[in-house]
């Protein structure tokens, strides 16, 4: 038994800051973000949207693709670092913006990893006979939780939502797997903000020691790309595509490079949308599939690193 793709959807919010726009506020230039990161806009949330709005737009469009109609959904997984409140899960009301009740629905925090992690644990469910269609989401609304006055922050992040539907198949499907944490790190990107006695206590905003996190991300990108394509007896040159988490175009060519990959076969989308944290690998999938590139039979390797720090990956054949 194996866990397969079977649709993809995703959704970005209307509103769209250009890095031109930024300038207007924050001391940046559009020079800067280009050269550094690959992002030239993002998506921003209105201010009455929520990350369950953005997530339910997405799985209803994921859905729509699977040619599965939401009743048949019997779990429902969001990753999000940005839900909607403390409690409950955004997943239970995501359940509940698509009319379906009953199957269970939980969240994932594994910020930027969030939906690797999520389509381990939605493999597993769907491996072990628990589920037999697993709705995954990665929604973020970042906007919200970033200092706009902080540009070492607030130029890198964006809103949005990507989904995929997973079914129970006989053939391949998701290949390999691979996830793992180092806690010790978890100091240098983290919103250190809690509730407490009706206010927040320490901060409710993005920190990021940004030079760390990139000289990791490429380390782990390189060692999780090798980890599963070893595991499963591939090669880099039979990958038809690297989708990795979409947080800085240098890191995405940095790993490229190590991996003698061709930069044709890396899916890059972080120029339109910034970084989405969980929702970046489901949305660069879906534009891929959407534009034509993604096609059926062809193995792709995703793979996040983000917070915690937390990483891993998956090999699938489409
Ligand atoms: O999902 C995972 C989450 N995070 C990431 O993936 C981020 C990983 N890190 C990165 O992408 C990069 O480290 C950054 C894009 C954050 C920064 O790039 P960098 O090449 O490492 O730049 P830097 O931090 O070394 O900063 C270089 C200079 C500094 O000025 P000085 O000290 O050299 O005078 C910064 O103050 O650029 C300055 N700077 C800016 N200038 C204009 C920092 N942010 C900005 C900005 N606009 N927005």
């Amino acid at each position: 038994m194996y866990s397969r793709i079977i649709g993809t959807g995703s959704y970005l919010p209307e509103k769209i800051l250009t890095n031109k726009d930024l300038e207007k506020f924050v001391d940046t230039n559009d020079e800067w973000i280009v050269s550094r990161s690959g992002i030239k806009q993002r998506h921003v949330a209105a201010d009455d949207e929520a990350t369950s709005d953005l997530a339910t737009k997405a799985a209803q469009i994921a859905i729509q693709n699977s040619g599965l109609n939401a009743s048949d959904i019997d779990l429902v997984i969001v990753a999000t670092t940005t839900p909607d409140m403390v409690f409950p899960s955004t997943a239970c009301i995501v359940q509940s913006k698509l009319n379906i009740s009953g199957c269970p629905a939980f969240d994932v925090q594994a910020v930027c990893s969030g939906f690797v992690y999520g389509l381990n644990i939605a493999d597993l469910f769907i491996k072990s006979g628990q589920a037999k269609n697993v709705l995954l989401i990665g929604a973020e609304v970042y906007s919200r939780i970033l200092d706009w006055n902080d540009r070492t922050t607030c130029v890198l992040f964006g809103d949005g939502a990507g989904a995929v539907v997973l079914s129970s198949s006989d053939s391949p499907g998701i290949l390999q797997t691979s996830l793992h944490a180092d806690g010790s790190l978890y100091k240098h990107l983290c919103v250190p903000g809690w509730v407490k006695g009706g206010k927040v206590d320490g901060s409710p905003m993005v920190q990021m020691d940004g030079g760390i996190v990139f000289k990791f991300a490429v380390k782990v990108f390189e060692q999780t790309a090798r980890e599963l394509l070893t595991a499963s007896g591939k090669t880099i040159e039979e990958l038809d595509w690297f989708i990795p988490h979409q947080a800085n175009i240098r890191i995405m060519e940095s790993t490229a490079k190590k991996l003698n990959l061709p930069l044709e076969r890396l899916v890059a989308t972080v120029d339109h949308h910034g970084n989405t944290s969980a929702a970046s690998i489901p949305l660069a999938l879906d534009e891929a599939v959407r534009d034509g590139r993604v096609n059926k039979g062809q193995l792709l390797l995703v793979a996040g690193v983000g917070g915690g720090f937390t990483w891993g990956g998956a090999l699938l054949e489409f």
